[in-house]
C-alpha cells in the first residue's frame, strides 16, 4: 500500500474500550457517514477480540482497520501474544507500534518498537509508531533529544523503502487522555524535526511524503488548528473516537484545516 499525506490521517485508537456490539455499533454509525468523510483517510483500532467483526461491518466502505499491539514472531508458544500473520489475518492493514502505554506498563522498549516496526512490515501493514516526551522530560526541555532518540533507535536498520512505509505519530505523554492538548505551534516544532530528520537520513522525498500524526487531547476543538500546521498530517485519536459524533467531526476538522494549510 503505497502511503499518501495528500489527504489528512485520522485514526481512531479505542485501547481497552468496547465489547462486540459496542463496537458494531459505533463503526455501522460511522459507515453511515462515511461519504460525507470522502476528503480524508480514516481507520479505526479496535481491540483484538472485535478485529473480525468490525472488519465484516466496514467492507463497502473507506474506512480501514488497525490494530493496537503485535508480537513480532509469526507463530509459536508465546501465551497470549497475537502475531502479524493473525492480524493480517484478520482484516488489518495498520498495527500502532510502541504507544506510550506500552512501553509504560507493559515494558516496551525502542529496541522491542524496532522488532515490532520489522515484523509489521515484512507483512506488508503499515506500522503506526509511536514516540513521545514525559512532562518530566519536556520541563527539562528535553523533547527533541527523546524524540530524536526514539527515531535513531526505533527505526535502527530501516531501508529507504521501508521508512517510506511508515507512519509516525509524536504523542506527548503529558497530553494522553489529560485534556491538556499541545499547542499548534509546539507540536508543529516537534513535527518539523521529525520531518528534518526524516529528510537527513532518508532524503528528501521520504520526508516529505511522510505522513506525521499528532496524538494527545485531540478533539473536535483543537483539529483545525493543529492540522493547518505544516507539518501535521493527521491525529491518533483516543478518547474523542470512541463516541461517532465526536470521531466524525474531527475527520470534518481535519478536512476543513487541511485546505488551509499554511
Ligand atoms: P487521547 O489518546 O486522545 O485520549 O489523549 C491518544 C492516544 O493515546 O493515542
Amino acid at each position: 500500500m503505497k502511503l499518501t499525506n495528500q489527504q489528512p490521517f485520522i485514526a481512531g485508537n479505542w485501547k481497552m474500550h468496547k465489547t462486540i456490539p459496542e463496537a458494531l455499533d459505533l463503526v455501522k454509525t460511522l459507515g453511515e457517514q462515511s461519504s460525507e468523510l470522502e476528503g480524508v483517510q480514516l481507520v479505526v483500532i479496535p481491540p483484538f477480540t472485535s478485529l473480525s467483526e468490525v472488519r465484516k461491518e466496514i467492507e463497502g466502505t473507506s474506512i480501514r482497520l488497525g490494530a493496537q499491539n503485535l508480537f513480532w514472531e509469526e507463530k509459536g508458544a508465546y501465551t497470549g501474544e497475537v502475531s502479524p500473520l493473525m492480524l493480517k489475518d484478520a482484516g488489518c492493514q495498520y498495527v500502532v507500534v510502541g504507544h506510550s502505554e506500552r512501553r509504560q506498563y507493559f515494558g516496551e522498549t525502542d529496541k522491542t518498537v524496532n522488532k515490532k516496526i520489522k515484523a509489521v512490515l515484512a507483512h506488508g501493514m503499515v506500522p503506526i509508531v509511536c514516540i513521545g516526551e514525559t512532562i518530566e522530560e519536556k520541563k527539562k526541555g528535553e523533547t527533541i533529544k527523546k524524540v530524536g532518540t526514539q527515531i535513531t533507535e526505533g527505526l535502527k536498520e530501516l531501508s529507504e523503502e521501508e521508512i517510506s512505509r511508515i507512519i509516525i505519530a509524536y504523542e506527548p505523554i503529558w497530553a494522553i487522555g489529560t485534556g491538556e492538548t499541545a499547542t499548534p505551534s509546539q507540536a508543529e516544532e516537534v513535527h518539523n524535526f521529525i520531518r528534518e530528520k526524516l529528510g537527513e537520513s532518508y532524503g528528501k522525498e521520504i520526508a516529505s511524503c511522510a505522513i506525521i500524526l499528532y496524538g494527545g487531547s485531540a478533539k473536535p476543538a483543537n483539529t483545525f488548528e493543529l492540522l493547518r500546521k505544516k507539518d501535521i498530517n493527521g491525529a491518533l485519536v483516543g478518547g474523542a473516537s470512541l463516541e461517532a459524533e465526536s470521531f466524525i467531526q474531527i475527520a470534518k476538522e481535519a478536512i476543513r484545516g487541511y485546505k488551509e494549510k499554511k
